[in-house]
Formats: structure tokens, sequence, C-alpha cells
């Protein structure tokens, strides 16, 4: 390792970050590319299908003929294959650095240590592991979905001091939240690529399940239920999102635009093979309590984001209880808490 190795590595992380939101089911990855202890390009992969970081790094040298006896470093392996882009393993040897430094190899299959050893082959040392728990925490969605074959998942719901998420009287979500936790809760759905609510929320609250609160993408609205009976004018019907709904038995006709997804026997099963299927990396589940139940009992969620308000309903729905979990969490949100559990290894 050398003198600054940890100095560039930390920044690639910070670039990567930029892209939270906008990647999709890509990882988040950053580039530096320094000569003589001086950064002379940098970059990071901004929005699906657009350039990845090294090439973004590469693009931003004035001077091309400067990045050879560089050192690149990139926070994940450089690709090997053709997909919305060429392979980026080619492009920087083509420019000739002397040494990459990378945080982690990529699980994705079709790379896992393919670009590592085409590198190798051209002559170019390759270090890895530096920094490699930040990148992992960092495209824990990633990761989750390569090495666990699943969505990440996020359970979210807001409750009330004593511990209910709805009046007996059925009150949404609203009287419970603030305002500020009510708009952060809209830039974590920019961040995921789904969004789950069992059909109880929809027949009783009729969200929009947008992110209208927020700059950025609206997730793939997901609903669950059973008998299929939700209300035809629901928001969830209008064209702001897409809306997909998993369901048991099919009582009624839906929109043209809506996706109809049949439950083969277990919904974790059925909801899972669909987002291996459409490349959905993560979702946010936002209620009820017997939704986020069908994942806290048989402990398949990674995090848990609980707003606690300030006020007391008495009675009425219970919250989800969370026993088990490895860290957590909590700040203040004026007169909400939020507390965030972790249940993932990344
Ligand atoms: N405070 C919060 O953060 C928050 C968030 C969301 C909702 N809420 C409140 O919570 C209440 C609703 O919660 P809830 O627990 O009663 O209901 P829910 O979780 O919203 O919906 C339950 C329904 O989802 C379907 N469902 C769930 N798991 C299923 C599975 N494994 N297979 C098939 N269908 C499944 C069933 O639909 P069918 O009945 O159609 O068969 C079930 O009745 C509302 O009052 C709402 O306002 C609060």
């Amino acid at each position: 390792m050398c003198e600054n190795d940890l100095i560039y590595m930390r920044r690639c992380l910070n670039l990567a970050k930029e892209g939270l939101g906008y990647v999709r089911s890509n990882p988040l990855v950053g580039c530096v590319i320094v000569k003589d202890n001086h950064i002379i390009g940098e970059g990071f992969h901004h929005a699906f299908g657009k350039p990845h970081a090294e090439i973004e790094a590469i693009n931003n040298v004035k001077d091309k003929s400067q990045i050879k006896n560089s050192t690149i470093y990139i926070n994940l392996e450089p690709c090997s294959h053709y997909g919305k882009t060429p392979p980026c393993s080619q492009s920087i040897i083509d420019v000739q650095p002397l040494r990459l430094v990378i945080a982690d190899i990529d699980p994705n299959p079709l790379v896992n240590n393919k670009g590592k050893e085409i590198l190798e082959k051209a002559g170019i040392k390759v270090d890895v592991g530096l920094c490699k728990n930040e990148h992992r925490h960092l495209n824990r969605r990633f990761y989750t979905f390569y090495q666990k074959n699943r969505p990440y998942i996020i359970l979210k719901w807001a409750q009330t001091l004593d511990g209910f998420i709805a009046q007996k009287n059925q009150q949404c979500i609203k009287w419970i939240s603030n305002d500020a936790s009510l708009q952060l809760v809209h830039k974590w759905r920019t961040e995921e690529m789904a969004i789950l609510v069992g059909a109880e929320t929809i027949r009783c609250d009729n969200p929009q399940l947008t992110s209208r609160h927020w700059y950025g993408h609206n997730p793939i609205r997901l609903v669950v239920t059973n008998s299929s009976n939700l209300p035809i004018n629901s928001n969830i019907f209008n064209d702001q999102a897409e809306t997909t709904i998993f369901y048991k038995n099919l009582i009624k006709q839906y929109p043209s635009n809506i996706d109809l997804v049949k439950i083969e026997n277990d919904f974790l099963g059925s909801l899972f093979a669909y987002c291996l299927e459409k490349n959905i990396i993560s979702i946010l589940v936002e209620g009820g309590a017997s939704t986020l139940d069908n994942f806290i009992k048989r402990n398949l969620w990674d995090e848990a984001r609980v707003i606690i308000g300030s006020n007391i309903f008495g009675n009425g729905k219970k919250a989800p209880i969370i026993d088990e979990y490895k860290s957590f969490d909590i700040f203040d949100l004026e007169d909400n808490k939020i507390i965030h559990y972790y249940n993932d290894t990344y």
C-alpha cells in the first residue's frame, strides 16, 4: 500500500455516493486518477445507462497521455463485458496506468475476477481490498442482490410513543410523522427501486406512493393482496409510477397498465423471483403491520427505519416489534425520533 492510497479511495467512495437514487440496479462507483501525488481526473457513475466511473474519470483528464504510469483508484473491479456500455477494463488498458487500486471484486458473475485478470494480463498491477467494508456497506443493495439472490429489504413505519401505527378508526400515517419526516420518507423512496404495501393500507389510506416531496424518481409500486379487493379508483392506479399487484385470487379487472403477478404458494418466494427477473435490487416496505410481519417473522429484512411520533393513541393497530438486530442508530427530526436498525452483514 502507498502512503496516500486511503485518502484517494475515500475520495472514490465519496464520489460514488452521488449516484444513489440514479444508478438503479448498478453499483455506486467512483474513480480517481492520480499522477505524482496529484489528482488529474475523477468521476463517478451518474445514472443507469450512463458511462461508468472509470470512463468518466478518464474523459475528465485533459491530456490523456498523462494517465500513462498513473495510479487509478476505483471502489469496484472494472467490468469486462458488454452491457449498456463497453467493457471498462479495456478502456483502462488503453491509457496504460501503472497500478490499479480497487476496494473489492465485483460479485456480479458476469464480471467476478474477470476484469482483474484482463488488467493483470496486460501488465497492470492490481491491489484489491482497501476500504472493502465501507464499499460493501455503500453498495449493500447490490451485494445483497448478487450474494443472497434477493433484493435488499428496508422496512419502514411510523409509530406513536405508545407503539401504534394507526388509530382504531384507521386514521393514517400523517397523524404520526411530522412534515420533515414525511419529506425524509420521500427522499428514501427515491433511493430504492420499489415500494411495497399491503392491500389494507390501500383500502384505508389510498396512498399515492410517489416521491413528490423530493427530487428523483418514483419507485415501482408493489401491492400484496390475498383477496385482490382493491378499490378501482385507488391512487396507485394513476400513471405517476408503475404498479404491480401480487394476488392470490383474481376477482376483478384492473386497468391494463397494471402488472399482475400470481402468488405461487408463498408471497416472499413470488416477490423475490419477480425482483430477480426485473433486476429490482431494493424494496422499501412501508406497511401495514401484517405486511411488515411477513419479513420480520422470517428474518428476511436488512434495515428497519422507524419513525417515532410524539403523540399517543391509547389503542389501535400495534406496530411491529424488532427484537433482534445487529446495530442501530437514532436521531431527532424536530419532535420525531428516527431509529435505524441494521440486520445485514454489510
Ligand atoms: N404508521 C405507519 O407507518 C403505517 C404504514 C402503513 C399503513 N398503516 C396503517 O396500517 C393499517 C393497515 O395495516 P394492516 O396490518 O391492517 O394491513 P396491511 O399490511 O396494509 O395489509 C394487509 C393485507 O395485505 C394482504 N397481504 C399481506 N400479506 C399477505 C400475504 N403474505 N399474502 C397475501 N396477501 C397478503 C392481505 O390483503 P387482502 O386483505 O386484500 O387479502 C392483507 O389483508 C392502516 O390503518 C394503515 O393506515 C400505517
